[in-house]
């Protein structure tokens, strides 16, 4: 290997990744006097929250009357029970707060008449414990709601002294002997230098991994680094089998229209013009769970009632909608169909069709961030110096399912939540560990390997073998058949990671070897992914399992945990938390209120 030297930098924390988790996770770290830095791939404000459109769920009760109880109602209920109950309350309470320092940081939200937050209706946000109508509980500013909050963080980062490190590639995580983390090693990208970010704390918040799929309406950014570098340390994966499909990413291009313009007063119709969400789900109708919204428009779509010369889509109707609405509500959709699908919405529905979107799996943590290390005894063990937050974490709080605009929050709420732990968890009166030399060593030594493979599979070639595979094997609907033969597909896929093929060996801007590296991320990913769906004999939230149609408690209400080592997967269980933070007495929600039962929209 050749010989790399290296700076080290030294902090209390070391956040990886600068979209909506990781900026509040940042920002919270410096607001406490933590000397924090946060290195990431893209330029902060291009992270993938940028593209986050509809809003951030929180019940403030701006448009009528709503309950921090309903919305954790309606987030277990969404989650088809399998998140956490106290991850769960701490997002529903959390939330309002959250929203309220976003406000006072200077997240521009759209305003209603007397000047409060604009909140619109988002699919499965309801009152009364799904018995009301609708709620209106998603804060919005306009259909740039990340944007808005991106900027705001960043700003506010900077204010509060903390230190990015942009366009770093971060390479592994140090692991001490003893299993404790110690920072990452990461690669400037514009000049090719190596550092070694050393650190009391580590923060993955580096996203998630849609890329890993054909059609996303993820950014080509998100590779899911954090789980790659998690499995590499040895660590599990949870619930990986459930991947949310967005109902509305735009046909062919796959960008997302948000569920706002169904919120807004939009609708779906198929081929006979028909508005069949009515049909599937008679009481929140276009607004059910994304789950169900893209389940019934697959079903429209395979009996022969798409839309199209191939009948292979849906239209997204808002022509019906006030152009002041399109103007002030929804300017970016309106753009982006005009853009990607040649469409005016005020005049012509839009081609849409379910993409995959969101992945509730990701690093096991509990609701404070700290990464799990599980073992049967001690299902809820840490793993020392580690957290992880955003999509890249599962805390559990969206379980098999998420709902809309839940996203936003989430980052925010354990952003911020991880902020709170690292006060009483990092010391910053003591001196940063010395890192790992053998750790660093084997990190580098990874590096170069890719950097000088000199296989006979390009890069591009094996990831878009990779994301066929992982579309037509696990998708909207899975059978036995289509997850036996996606873990065989994957298996021989990821082996050919062997044999990949680099062909630039320069250090600066050296994009084929970035993709190499993301795409070994991407792998063990996919793989969890595959192999915790086809063991999951079930059907729950995003993971339909046509042979298994029904949602099995008794054996099937836990989590699954994913260790994953070379090609393949070992897999284990641990329980789903049930116990709310706070009893009914000290007022909580009553547990009866949120007991099991069928969900039916
Ligand atoms: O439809 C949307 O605007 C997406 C929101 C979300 O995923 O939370």
């Amino acid at each position: 290997m050749a010989a790399y030297e290296y700076e080290t930098h030294e902090y209390d924390v070391v956040v990886v990744g600068a979209g909506g988790a990781g900026l509040r996770a940042t920002l919270g770290m410096a607001e406490q006097g933590l000397r924090t830095a946060c290195i990431t791939k893209v330029f902060p404000t291009r992270s993938h929250t940028v593209a986050a459109q509809g809003g951030i769920a929180a019940s403030l009760g701006n448009m009528g009357p709503d309950h921090w109880q309903w919305h954790m109602y309606d987030t277990v209920k969404g989650s088809d029970w399998l998140g956490d109950t106290d991850a769960m309350e701490y997002l529903a309470r959390e939330a309002p707060k959250a929203v309220y320092e976003l406000e006072h940081y200077g997240v521009p939200f759209s305003r209603t008449e007397k000047g409060r937050i604009y909140q619109r209706p988002f699919g499965g946000h309801t009152t009364e414990f799904g018995e009301g109508p609708p709620v209106q509980r998603t804060c919005a500013a306009a259909d740039r709601t990340g944007h808005a909050i991106l900027h705001t963080l960043y700003g506010q980062s900077l204010k509060q002294k903390a230190e990015f490190f942009i366009e770093y590639f971060a390479i592994d995580l140090i692991m001490s002997e003893d299993g404790v983390c110690q920072g990452v090693v990461a690669w400037k990208l514009d000049d090719g230098t190596i550092h070694v970010f050393a650190a009391k704390m580590t923060v993955l918040a580096t996203g998630g991994y849609g890329r890993a799929y054909f059609s996303a309406t993820s950014a080509h950014t998100c590779t899911g680094d954090g789980g790659g570098m998690v499995a590499r340390a040895g660590l599990p994966l949870q619930d990986m089998e459930f991947v949310q499909f967005h109902p509305t990413g735009i046909y062919g291009a796959g960008c997302l229209i948000t569920e706002g313009a169904r919120g807004e007063g939009g609708y779906l119709t198929n081929s006979e013009g028909e508005r069949f969400m009515e049909r599937y789900a008679p009481t929140y109708k276009d607004l059910a769970s994304r789950d169900v919204v893209s389940r019934c428009m697959t079903i429209e779509i395979r009996e022969g009632r798409g839309v199209g010369p191939n009948k292979d889509h849906i239209h997204l109707n808002l022509s019906h909608l006030p152009p002041e609405v399109l103007a002030e509500r929804l300017p970016g959709i309106s753009e982006s169909a005009k853009i990607f699908a040649g469409v005016d919405v005020t005049r012509e529905p839009i081609p849409v069709l379910p993409t995959v979107h969101y992945n509730m799996g990701g690093i096991p943590t509990n609701y404070w961030g700290e990464v799990l290390d599980p073992t049967p005894d001690h299902p809820d063990r840490v793993a020392p110096g580690l957290m992880a937050v955003g999509e890249a974490g599962c805390a559990s709080v969206h379980g098999a399912n998420r709902l809309g605009s839940n996203s936003l929050i989430d980052l925010v709420v354990f952003g911020r939540a991880a902020a709170i732990r690292a006060k009483d968890v990092v010391d910053p009166k003591t001196a940063v560990p010395a890192p790992n030399k053998a750790s660093i060593d084997s990190a580098l030594g990874r590096f170069d390997g890719l950097r000088h493979a000199k296989g006979s599979v390009p890069t591009a070639d094996l990831r878009l073998e990779m994301q066929k595979t992982m579309q037509a094997d696990a998708a909207v609907f899975r059978t036995s058949k289509s997850l036996s033969e996606g873990c065989a597909n994957m298996a021989r896929v990821a082996a050919k990671m062997d044999d990949i093929k680099v062909t630039d060996r320069s250090l600066i801007w050296n994009s084929d070897l970035m993709e190499t590296l993301e795409l070994t991320n991407l792998m063990p990913n996919a793989l969890a992914t595959v192999v915790s769906a086809e063991a999951r004999k079930e059907s729950r939230g995003a993971h339909a399992h046509e042979d298994y149609p029904d949602r099995n408690d008794e054996t099937w209400r836990k989590h699954t945990l994913s260790w994953v080592e070379g090609p393949s997967v070992r897999l284990a269980y641990r329980p789903v938390k049930l116990e709310p933070l706070t009893s009914p007495d000290e007022g909580g929600i009553d547990p009866k209120k949120i007991a099991p039962k069928a969900r039916v929209y």
